[in-house]
C-alpha cells in the first residue's frame, strides 16, 4: 500500500495560496507556504490567523484545533527548504503559463520522485504545465475557489498523461481539506471558470453599452437570479489582472466570445485589480468593505 502523505507544500501565498495552506494545515498536513516576497508571507500570516479565529467566534471547531492548525504551519522563501520532503505540492502564483513551466521545471529537480505536483491554475493547460516536467504523470489540476477554506469545491484536472493514481491521491488531499470534488478533462477554463468567465465578460460588455451601471447589474444578478454575488463584485474578489490572464487564454482556445473587454484591460492597466489592491470597480476600506454601500 501507499505511504501515507504527511507533508504538503503550498507556493505562492496571495488570495489563494494563503487560503489552501490554511486547509491543509486544519486537514493535519505539516504545511510549508512559499512566496518570492517576504511581505506577502507576512501578510498571509495575518489572514490565517484572522481566519482561524473567525471559525472559532463561528462555533466551527475549537481553540484547541486552532492551535494544532498553526502549530502544522511554516513560511519560508526559501523553495528547496519548501519542497525539498513534500509529499505533495500545491502551486498557487501569479496566473501565467510561462511562469508556472518554469517553476514546475525547478520544482521536478527539487523535489524527491514520490511528489505529487498539482497547480491551482484557473484556466490554463494542465499537460502544458506538466510536460516542462519530467514526471506528467504525477502533474494535476487541483482548482480551488475563493476564498479556499470557505468554499466547498475543488475542480480536479487531469492533463494528457496524468495517471490514476495521481487522480486518487488528489481526490485524497481533497478529502482531507474537507472538499467536494468533480473530475475535469483539460479543456481551457475547465467548468467553472468558463461558465463564470462568460458572465463577467458578458456584464463588462453591458458595462460599456451603457445598459446599466455595475452596482446595478451587480444588485439585478444578486436578487433577480439569487447569484450570491454580483459579477463586479466578483471580479474584484478574484482579481481583474488574474481574470484577465485567465480570459486571454480562454479567448486563445475557445474563441472570439471570450474576448477581454477593453474596459476590463484600463482598469489593469490603471492597477484597478480589485479587493487586493483597494479599488477594483468598486472601492474599498481597510476592512473590506465597499465604500459607499
Ligand atoms: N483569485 C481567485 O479567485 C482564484 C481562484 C481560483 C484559482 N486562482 C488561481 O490561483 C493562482 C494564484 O492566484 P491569486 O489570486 O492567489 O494571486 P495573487 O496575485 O493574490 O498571488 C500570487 C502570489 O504568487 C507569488 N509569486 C509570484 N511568482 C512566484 C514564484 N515564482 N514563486 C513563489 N511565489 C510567487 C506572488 O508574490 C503573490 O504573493 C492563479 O493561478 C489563479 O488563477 C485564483
Amino acid at each position: 500500500m501507499a505511504k501515507e502523505m504527511t507533508r504538503l507544500a503550498v507556493i505562492g501565498s496571495g488570495i489563494m495560496g494563503n487560503g489552501i495552506a490554511q486547509i491543509g494545515a486544519f486537514g493535519g498536513y505539516a504545511t510549508r507556504l512559499q512566496d518570492i516576497s517576504s511581505e506577502a508571507l507576512a501578510k498571509a500570516r495575518k489572514t490565517i490567523e484572522a481566519n482561524l479565529r473567525k471559525g472559532i467566534e463561528r462555533g466551527k471547531y475549537e481553540e484547541a484545533d486552532m492551535r494544532r492548525a498553526l502549530g502544522n504551519l511554516s513560511y519560508t522563501t526559501d523553495l528547496r527548504e519548501a519542497v525539498g520532503d513534500a509529499d505533495v505540492v500545491i502551486e498557487a502564483v501569479t496566473e501565467n503559463l510561462e511562469l508556472k513551466r518554469a517553476l514546475f521545471a525547478r520544482l521536478d529537480e527539487l523535489c524527491p520522485p514520490r511528489t505529487l505536483l498539482a497547480t491551482n491554475t484557473s484556466a490554463l493547460s494542465i499537460t502544458a504545465i506538466a510536460a516542462a516536467t519530467k514526471r506528467p504523470a504525477q502533474v494535476i489540476g487541483m482548482h480551488f475557489f475563493n476564498p479556499p477554506h470557505i468554499m466547498r469545491l475543488i475542480e480536479i484536472v487531469r492533463g494528457l498523461e496524468t495517471s490514476d493514481e495521481s487522480l486518487r491521491l488528489a481526490e485524497e488531499v481533497s478529502r482531507r481539506m474537507g472538499k467536494e470534488t468533480v473530475a475535469v478533462n483539460d479543456k481551457a477554463g475547465f467548468i467553472t471558470s468558463r461558465i463564470n468567465a462568460a458572465i463577467g465578460n458578458e456584464a463588462f460588455r453591458m458595462l460599456e453599452e451603457g445598459v446599466a451601471s455595475a452596482r446595478d447589474i451587480d444588485k439585478a444578478v444578486r436578487l433577480g437570479l439569487n447569484f450570491p454575488m454580483g459579477p463586479f463584485e466578483l471580479v474584484d474578489l478574484v482579481g481583474l489582472d488574474t481574470r484577465l490572464n485567465a480570459l486571454e487564454f480562454m479567448h486563445q482556445h475557445l474563441g472570439e466570445r471570450y474576448r477581454p473587454t477593453p474596459i476590463h484591460r484600463t482598469y489593469v492597466a490603471a492597477g484597478r485589480l480589485g479587493r487586493k489592491s483597494g479599488k477594483g470597480f468598486f472601492e474599498y476600506d481597510a476592512n473590506g468593505n465597499i465604500i459607499g454601500e
